[in-house]
C-alpha cells in the first residue's frame, strides 16, 4: 500500500509449516523439502519512504517491539538491496534511492515461524513500489531466492506447497473460514542450521510416512478444506514434520515441554519448521486465546516448565484466509 506522501507499509505475515517433510540433502548443502505453509494473522509492520535526509546514501533500518533480534542478521537491508540489484541502475531504469525502512516486529525471532524471511519478502515487494519499479515475475522469484528458502512463499501469499529448496511455490486453496492457532515459542536459540546439522547426522533421509501425509494434506489443500476438516488431521499433522526429532536433540528440553503443553490442552501439538515454536489449532481464534490463558496459567504454577532463561512467548493468532501477499 503507498500512502500519498509516499510512505509504503506493508504487513509482513509469519507462517506456519503445517507438514515438513525432508526429501534429502542437496548437492548445494541445502535440503529438498515437501512441505505445507500456511500464512497467519500474526504479522510484523514494516514501512518505507525514501529518504530525504540530505546527503543519505544508504538505506537505514529502526526495529521497534519486545523482541527485535540482532540488527546485523534483519533481512529487510537485504531484501531492500535484492530489489535495488533486479532493478538495476542505467537509461530507462527507474531510480533506486535510499531508503529508511521501520520495522514493527511482533513475531517471535528465530522462532520457526520464518518472521525474518517476510520481513525480507515484505522490504522486497516495498522497495519496488517506493520506486515505481517493476519486475518480471522470473526476475521476482530469482531476487526472492537469493533473500532466503522462505522468501518465495511470501511473494505468492496464502497457502502453498513448498518444495526443493523453497523456490518451488504452488499455491493451494487452503483453509475456507477461521482456524484459532495458539504459538508457544519457549526462550531457546534453536539455529535452523543446527537442526538441518543434525538431521543428516542421525539420517538418511526423511520418514516416508511424513511425506505421505504432506502430500496428502498437500492435495486435500489443493481443493480447499474446511476448518472443522483440518482440525479433525491435527493429530497426524502435529506429527509430520521430519525436524522435530532433531530440533529436540538440539534443544532436549522440547521434549518436556511439548507433553506438558499436550496433557494441559488435551490437543495435538506440532513444531514449526526447525523450531522451537510449538503449535495447536483451535476452531476460532476465542478458543486460542483461552488456551494462550492456560497455558500461561500453567507456566505460572510450575506445571508447564519454563526452559530457557525467560518464560515463553505466548501469541494466539489465526490462519490468514486472504489472497493477497503481504499486504
Ligand atoms: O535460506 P536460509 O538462510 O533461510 O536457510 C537457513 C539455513 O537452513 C541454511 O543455511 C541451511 O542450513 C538450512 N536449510 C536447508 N534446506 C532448506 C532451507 C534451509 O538446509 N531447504
Amino acid at each position: 500500500m503507498t500512502a500519498p506522501d509516499g510512505l509504503v507499509v506493508r504487513l509482513a505475515p509469519a507462517k506456519l509449516n503445517l507438514t515438513l517433510a525432508v526429501i534429502g540433502r542437496r548437492r548445494d548443502g541445502f535440503h529438498d523439502l515437501h512441505s505445507v505453509f500456511v500464512p497467519l494473522a500474526l504479522a510484523d509492520r514494516l514501512s518505507l519512504a525514501v529518504t530525504g535526509a540530505p546527503g543519505s546514501r544508504e538505506d537505514t533500518l529502526h526495529v521497534d517491539g519486545p523482541d527485535t533480534g540482532p540488527l546485523a542478521t534483519n533481512l529487510v537491508l537485504k531484501g531492500i538491496a535484492a530489489a535495488r540489484a533486479a532493478v538495476g541502475a542505467g537509461p530507462g531504469r527507474p531510480p533506486t534511492p535510499p531508503l529508511a525502512a521501520r520495522l514493527e516486529k511482533r513475531i517471535p525471532v528465530a522462532a520457526g515461524l520464518a518472521g525474518g524471511s517476510s520481513d525480507g519478502a515484505a522490504a522486497f515487494l516495498g522497495a519496488l513500489d517506493a520506486w515505481g519499479a517493476d519486475l518480471a515475475p522470473e526476475r521476482r522469484a530469482t531476487a526472492a531466492a537469493s533473500i532466503g528458502s522462505d522468501v518465495p512463499f511470501f511473494l505468492a501469499g496464502g497457502a502453498a506447497l513448498i518444495e526443493g529448496r523453497g523456490e518451488r511455490v504452488s499455491r493451494l486453496s487452503g483453509v475456507s473460514g477461521e482456524v484459532g492457532v495458539l504459538l508457544v515459542t519457549p526462550a531457546v536459540p534453536v539455529r535452523t542450521p543446527d537442526v538441518f546439522a543434525v538431521f543428516d547426522g542421525t539420517r538418511e533421509r526423511g520418514d516416508g510416512a511424513v511425506r505421505l501425509s504432506s502430500e496428502h494434506l498437500a492435495q486435500e489443500l489443493g481443493n480447499g478444506l474446511t476448518p472443522a476438516a483440518l482440525l479433525d488431521r491435527a493429530g497426524v499433522l502435529a506429527a509430520a514434520n521430519d525436524l522435530l526429532g532433531p530440533a529436540t536433540l538440539v534443544e532436549p528440553g522440547l521434549v518436556a515441554v511439548r507433553r506438558a503443553l499436550m496433557r494441559t490442552l488435551g490437543r495435538p501439538v506440532g513444531l514449526s519448521g526447525s523450531g522451537p515454536t510449538l503449535w495447536t489449532l483451535y476452531p476460532s481464534r476465542t478458543d486460542a486465546e483461552a488456551a494462550a490463558a492456560t497455558v500461561d496459567a500453567a507456566i505460572r504454577a510450575g506445571t508447564i516448565p519454563t526452559i530457557g532463561a525467560t518464560a515463553p512467548s505466548i501469541i494466539a493468532t489465526t490462519i490468514d484466509t486472504h489472497e493477497e501477499p503481504s499486504r
